[in-house]
């Protein structure tokens, strides 16, 4: 009561300052406006800082320089016609667009009115209806997908035996895919975006790494393939023995992977964007498996997670037995270490280098928020007890919610959660974002592993202003369809509080 008099003088004389000095503190008020609306656009921080803190990087850029594989004993492939893949063994198809235009409404040979079948001998132009394709395709919005395009030469493991490890990259990123196989040791659903020449491009890294790379790739990566319907290629043959391939000259391994470094011009010349979510949908809708990791592929996953898994979900199954299983989703926690040290494969290898300052959460200089879950200074300090090394356990079961509405985990779930938006691309980030937003709105328990992890290839992620600017109109676009999303997802499913 005591002060309301001295508050109303006050405002009064605010009004008195305002009006002699309105005309100043109108130009000062709209110029500091203009700039902060410039500085929200330079850093892209849109209206609500709840549900949108940072933005997020998922694939850094430049393709790091590999090392020459080690040539490992080049294996035979096993007698190639495997029963799915009838054609695969007669001849080699080239197929060609003869109306670029041509949209067709067809399904099962999307963009393609003729085929041609080649052999040495002949060419001949069949009617692709008349013709069974060596692959299933699919037609996603302006996207071809040619599914399995080279399927593993391994068995396939059963349904519930094992955990399929999903990711995409385009064709600079696939030297990651041999680390990632050799400490899965299970199934790897793999498609990759090559749109016109940067096909054939990516065809000659997957036959150079299956031939030269550790036998697991040959074994147990399916290769999936992604490319815009307009760029379809001109040829596309059906993989066989590599030999087989006309296309492609004989694979060298000691020549090393180097000369296949090659940048993709179609991509920067046409400014294409990598369809990141229509490349992780695909991967993940074509596991073999019930359980998949929808990941990254610069993220190397700790070994021996698939049986610890398998156990942990055996030993979860035997406690809940008869009851209702809320939606839940296993996320691992990801850690970012520097170049100068090998990825860790154990916590106790990982919890030593982040000790010695060499190792630190996942996009800690980028965007912390995104990794930031419940207790994670705890998470490193709980270490397997003696003789424990090899069990997987829940940590913490935590749900997504206010203060943590950043946080953008990686997990094993199954196909029931919902897809990513296709709309969404790499290069206009957050592209996980909406779909995290819906595991919320769907009340997703988030049981957070306590001896496993990722890792990011090695090298440190920071922030650089040239692939910001390039990355910029692509941003606004993934806003405005971030934007859309989240306001029809709360119409569907209704607002949940703290999402
Ligand atoms: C190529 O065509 C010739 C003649 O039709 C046939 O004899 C031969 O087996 C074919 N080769 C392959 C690799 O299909
Ligand atoms: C789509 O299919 C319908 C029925 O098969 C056909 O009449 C129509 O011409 C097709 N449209 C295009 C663009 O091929
Ligand atoms: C695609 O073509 C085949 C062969 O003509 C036809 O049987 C099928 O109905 C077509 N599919 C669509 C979706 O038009
Ligand atoms: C389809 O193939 C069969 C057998 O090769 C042939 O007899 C027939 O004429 C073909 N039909 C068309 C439409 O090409
Ligand atoms: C390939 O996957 C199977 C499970 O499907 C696994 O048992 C095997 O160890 C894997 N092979 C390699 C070389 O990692
Ligand atoms: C394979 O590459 C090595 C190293 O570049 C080279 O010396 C060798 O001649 C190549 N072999 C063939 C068959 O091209």
């Amino acid at each position: 009561m005591q002060g309301l008099p001295c508050f109303r003088r006050q405002r009064f004389q605010d009004r008195m300052w305002l009006r002699n000095e309105g005309r100043l503190f109108g130009v000062v008020f709209v110029l500091f406006n203009v700039l902060l609306a410039v500085f929200n656009v330079l850093n892209y921080r849109v209206a609500s800082r709840a549900t949108v803190p940072c933005v997020v990087i998922v694939a850094p850029t430049p393709a790091p320089q590999v090392d020459t594989p080690v040539p490992t004993s080049p294996h035979r492939r096993a007698a190639v016609s495997s029963p799915t893949h009838p054609a695969a063994s007669t001849a080699s198809l080239a197929w060609t667009d003869t109306d670029a235009t041509g949209e067709g409404n067809n399904t099962t040979t999307p963009h393609t009115q003729i085929v041609k079948i080649r052999n040495s001998t002949r060419e001949e132009t069949i009617s692709p209806l008349n013709y069974t394709l060596p692959w299933e395709t699919e037609q996603r919005d302006k996207y071809t997908v040619i599914k399995r395009y080279i399927p593993a030469d391994g068995p396939s493991p059963a349904y519930e035996e094992s955990v399929t490890l999903c990711t995409q990259g385009t064709f600079e990123f696939l030297q990651h895919v041999p680390e990632l196989c050799d400490r899965w040791e299970g199934p790897l659903s793999v498609s990759v975006y090559a749109p016109g020449t940067d096909l054939p491009v990516a065809v000659r890294k997957i036959l150079f790494l299956r031939k030269c790379g550790p036998p697991c790739v040959h074994l147990n990566v399916t290769w999936h393939l992604v490319y815009e319907t307009s760029l379809a290629p001109t040829l596309l043959e059906a993989p066989m023995e590599i030999a087989d391939m006309a296309a492609y000259e004989p694979v060298n391994c000691s020549a090393g992977f180097k000369p296949l470094q090659l940048v993709s011009e179609i991509r920067s010349s046409k400014k294409l964007p990598y369809p990141i979510n229509v490349a992780r949908n695909v991967a993940r809708q074509l596991a073999v498996t019930r359980y998949v990791l929808a990941s990254d592929i610069e993220l190397y996953p700790s070994i021996h997670i698939v049986p610890r898994f398998l156990q942990l979900v055996a030993r979860l199954a035997l406690k809940e037995a008869g009851k209702v299983i809320p939606r839940r989703v296993f996320t691992l926690p990801i850690f970012e270490i520097k170049k100068e040290f090998p990825a860790p494969k154990t916590k106790e290898e990982l919890v030593k280098r982040v000790k010695d300052g060499h190792a630190i959460f996942f996009h800690k200089w980028v965007c912390d928020a995104c990794q930031n879950f419940p207790r994670r200074d705890q998470w490193l300090k709980n270490l397997p007890e003696k003789g424990k090394e090899d069990v997987l356990s829940v940590f913490q079961i935590t749900k997504r919610q206010m203060p943590r509405t950043a946080w953008e985990p990686i997990y094993i779930g199954t196909n029931e959660e919902p897809l990513y938006d296709e709309r969404l691309t790499w290069e206009g980030k957050r592209d996980k974002m909406s779909q995290m937003f819906e595991l919320c709105l769907l009340d997703y328990d988030f049981y957070v592993l306590d001896n496993a992890f990722l890792v990011h290839a090695p090298g440190i992620k920071t922030l650089s202003s040239v692939d910001q600017r390039r990355r910029a109109p692509f941003m606004y676009k993934n806003n405005a369809v971030h934007n859309k999303l989240l306001a029809q997802m709360r119409k569907k499913y209704g607002p949940r509080k703290g999402c």
